[in-house]
């Protein structure tokens, strides 16, 4: 039978992939609550439908950082796609382009950021962690420049890596080998170094590329502040999918104090447990510009390659349509908060 929802796509995904890698894609961190709560959160929410609206034109397209997409749901940085399927972060690129909406390839990818451009048919950004040097972080932003990536997404909320421990018990090193994070093939024992990441960093990338820098991981009001005051173009509210610090704040809760905090000052998304196209809606209504999807995406990968990526993608877009027509709001921008029941 064909998958019809996302949860369809993750049971082909489990049956298909090794378990160790399978743990490493489904895991969170400690005992896994925030992992738990950030799809729990939602289905908390309630929502207040209006009746008796025209919906028979429903348009979803909207843009991001000025780029049109068809929906607003974006593909969020994963790492390591080719455990998920040979073609790895290609095949993801050609999922994403193929329903008109953007990928943000990680820095940890399987394939190069200039393989995955190659493939790619929509607007891509280049995530970025900055792990051993700023020499070499600069190197992939211009070559993420060079690549036609459009901005940098600075992923803050990994200073240390969170205790994963479904993954820790296969005792299997991430990537495998023979796979690499393809990226930083070629770097040197001489370009290791310890770089704390602080906010000043985000000045540094300022003054380095001309490329808008979003940043990822934020789930306070005062962080916002302070992205803000140090001039990103985007924050995207995340816990990393309940793989770093656990017990946090679930990203669809922290989402209205950082949209209240930014006050239309630079877009606003999130991340984090959106598995149906009524979570979108709800994030939409409580401000974010666009949501992000992490695990989804890599069921789709791991079942049908750049098909099944498209399958997902196009899941939760027909998904989110129907709640914006059963919830009477024809556009995106008729989504607002009066339609949820906090
Ligand atoms: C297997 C896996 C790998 C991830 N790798 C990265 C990464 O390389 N960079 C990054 O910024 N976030 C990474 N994330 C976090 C995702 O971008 C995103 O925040 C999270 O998956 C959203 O939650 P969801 O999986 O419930 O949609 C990863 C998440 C998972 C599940």
């Amino acid at each position: 039978m064909e998958p019809i929802n996302v949860f369809d796509y993750e049971t082909l995904a489990k049956e298909r992939m090794n378990p160790a890698y399978w743990d490493y894609y489904a895991g969170g961190s400690d005992d896994e609550v925030t992992l738990r709560d950030n799809q729990r959160d939602f289905a908390r929410i309630r929502l207040r439908p209006r009746m008796l609206v025209d919906v028979r034109q429903c348009n979803t397209s909207t843009s991001v950082q000025g780029l049109p997409i068809s929906m607003p749901i974006l593909v969020a940085p994963t790492a390591m796609h080719c455990l998920a399927h040979s073609e790895g972060e290609c095949a993801t690129a050609q999922g994403a382009g193929a329903v008109d909406t953007l990928m943000i390839a990680s820095t940890s990818a399987t394939r190069t950021l200039e393989e995955i451009a190659q493939a790619a048919s929509g607007p891509l950004w280049f995530q970025l962690y900055i792990y051993y040097s700023l020499d070499v972080a600069a190197g992939l932003v211009r070559r993420a420049e060079r690549a036609g990536y459009q901005a940098i997404v600075l992923t803050v909320d990994l200073p240390a890596m969170g205790n994963r421990e479904r993954s820790r018990r296969h005792g299997v090193p991430m990537p495998p080998p023979p796979l690499v994070r393809a990226n930083f093939v070629g770097i040197g024992q001489e370009d290791i170094g310890q770089v704390a990441v602080t906010w000043e960093t985000i000045d540094w990338l300022r003054t380095i590329t001309s490329l808008p820098v979003l940043i990822k991981g934020i789930l306070t009001a005062e962080d916002a502040q302070l992205a803000i005051a140090h001039g990103v173009s985007g924050i995207i509210v995340s816990n990393h999918g309940g793989r770093q610090l656990d017990g946090v704040v679930t990203s669809i809760e922290a989402l209205p104090e950082i949209v209240e905090a930014v006050a239309g000052r630079c877009e606003v998304y999130m991340d984090g447990g959106i598995r149906r196209g009524t979570d979108i809606f709800k994030a939409l209504a409580l401000g974010a510009r666009a949501v992000l999807v992490g695990r989804p995406i890599i069921w789709g990968l791991a079942a049908d390659g750049a098909r099944g990526v498209q399958q997902v993608l196009s899941i939760l877009h027909t998904e989110l349509e129907l709640a914006m027509k059963l919830a009477g709001c024809p556009t995106l921008a008729s989504i607002n908060h009066t339609f949820l029941k906090l």
